[in-house]
């Protein structure tokens, strides 16, 4: 699909689509007036009988009967007019675009419900749009890809209402903010692919070709260990989650270094490509989705993909821990011994706890570089999903400053995320008989216990978790959300990179 600016109004656009905000009340937003005036018809007595009253997520589509050069008019239901932000735009926009399956073009006054502040208005507008056109349907044929549901929305044009004077709201600044929402969504969309992409078709090999490949003219270089220079350097985690499979792992570093740069960051992500439990085997209906285990690799090569677009003036070292987790004769067992890349020792007594072992050979890495910060995403545990649900991140932090950095930056990119404890009077719930640690605590608090022994492996560097596995799937279709892979944490990553860059 493709975002335009225009600067057609609602009475002037040609569209087979009209869309325009409505508050709660039902109450006409900017656009909506002009058009159902327009109509000629009092438009009251039909809202109400269609029981629409404006509240966000509800739309209504009435014929226009050649009273406006739109065809259809959708009135998009925002909710409390003084209450319209960033997130409620983008879902507006998701709305207007799945309402839109079918037509070629569209025509929206939406950006116009946040006078406030224009750009962002056209950028969350255009963030919506693009992440909610988004499909996964390679592996469909043709035929069938077009027979199941019809064609997306073809174009998407933004009625900006933009002064033609220069400052906050010129046409300048809209056509920067557009720009960033369709790099920002292209970049989630990215991360949706490859964690939706099914695990026989990326394995770490195939992740470190993505990489290599998706990174190329991006301002960013890739360099990959492959399992003989793991083995050679000291990885025992990623080492022994991978070496049960017949597909070896690797460990993807990916450098940005803009000029000018005055902090320098490092980004882990989880990258196991899929996660059968090990000899500690998951049962069948848990590993369905096991292929979307590497989503915190995902998120982060997106991320990365996108720095030199937006201009991001951070150094940032990626760090990709992919493995293929898959019991065989030569799988770790429960109850082995691993020496991770900072020389602690871990005894795995479960091989389930998988994503702990790789990341936390990464984090040794890039923490040896003394990083300003670091951040790593994994869908870590299910005892995170069990906590805080489908929507919520897990946020565990050693570092004040950086936690609250990365709430402000979720809550902007409306990626909902909680933060949880590091309570050291656990820690002592990781400690092994045999080694310096184990791989798994108590039962009850599982996610804190992933968080802690991560933090074993940072050292003093301020650092925070974020654990993904509930967020990282959507089960239907929601808002900007489509079923499968959501790229969570791209958006929030970039928030964040993008305010550390200009402050
Ligand atoms: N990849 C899983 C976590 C997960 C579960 C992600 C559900 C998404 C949805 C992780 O490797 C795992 O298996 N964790 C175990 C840890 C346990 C053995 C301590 C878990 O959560 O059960
Ligand atoms: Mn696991
Ligand atoms: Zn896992």
């Amino acid at each position: 699909m493709r975002v335009t600016l225009t600067k057609a109004d609602a009475r002037t656009a040609k569209a087979d689509l009209l869309a325009v905000p409505v508050f709660a009340g039902p109450e006409l937003g900017p656009g909506a007036e002009e058009a159902v005036a327009a109509l000629g018809v009092p438009v009251a007595p039909l809202l109400e009988a269609r029981g629409f009253s404006g509240k966000a997520g509800e739309t209504a589509a009435l014929p226009t009967l050649g009273r406006l050069p739109a065809t259809v008019l959708l009135l998009v239901g925002m909710g409390e007019r003084d209450k319209v932000d960033a997130e409620a735009l983008r879902r507006a926009a998701a709305a207007t675009v799945r309402q839109g399956r079918g037509a070629r073009k569209a025509v929206t006054t939406l950006p116009q419900a946040l006078p406030t502040d224009p750009a962002a208005a056209v950028q969350a507008v255009t963030e919506g749009a693009l992440l909610a056109a988004y499909r996964f349907d390679k592996y469909k044929q043709q035929a069938k890809a077009n027979g199941a549901k019809p064609p997306e929305l073809a174009s998407l044009a933004l009625v900006a209402g933009a002064s033609a004077s220069r400052g906050s709201g010129g046409r300048k600044d809209l056509a920067g903010a557009l720009a960033a929402g369709q790099v920002r969504a292209a970049a989630t969309n990215l991360a949706r692919d490859l964690s939706n992409e099914p695990a026989n078709a990326l394995h770490p090999a195939d992740l470190a070709a993505a990489a290599r490949k998706l990174l190329a003219g991006k301002g960013v270089t890739v360099k990959v260990k492959d399992e003989k220079a793991l083995a050679a350097e000291g990885f025992g985690g990623i080492i022994g989650v991978g070496q049960g499979a017949e597909h070896p792992p690797r460990l993807i570093e990916l450098r940005y270094a803009p000029k000018g740069a005055t902090s320098q960051v490092v980004l882990v992500g989880k990258g196991i490509t899929f996660d059968s439990g090990g000899l500690s085997l998951k049962p069948a209906d848990s590993m369905k989705t096991m292929k979307t285990d590497m989503s915190g690799a995902a998120a982060v090569l997106a991320t990365m993909s996108v720095l030199a677009d937006l201009d991001v003036k951070v150094a940032v070292t990626g760090y990709l821990a992919s493995a293929e987790n898959m019991p065989s004769g030569r799988a770790t067992r429960p109850g082995d011994v691993l020496t991770m890349k900072n020389g602690k020792t871990v005894e795995v007594l479960n091989t389930d706890a998988e994503g702990r072992l790789v990341m936390a050979d990464a984090l040794a890495l890039g923490a040896a570089a003394q990083p300003d910060a670091i951040v790593d995403v994994a869908t870590l545990t299910g005892a995170c999903a069990v906590a805080l649900g489908n929507r919520y991140a897990g946020l565990m932090a050693n570092d004040e400053a950086l936690a609250a950095e990365l709430l402000d930056a979720a809550a902007e990119a409306g990626e909902p995320t909680w933060r949880l404890p590091l309570p050291p009077e656990y820690r002592k719930d990781i400690e092994s008989d045999l080694a310096d640690l184990k791989n798994v605590g108590d039962r009850y608090g599982g996610a804190l216990f992933a968080g802690l022994f991560l933090q074993e492996f940072v050292g003093d560097r301020p650092w925070a978790h974020l654990d993904i596995a509930g967020p990282a799937r959507a089960e239907s279709d929601d808002g900007y959300l489509s079923k499968g892979s959501t790229g969570v944490t791209v958006r929030t990553l970039l928030s964040w990179l993008q305010r550390r860059s200009n402050r």
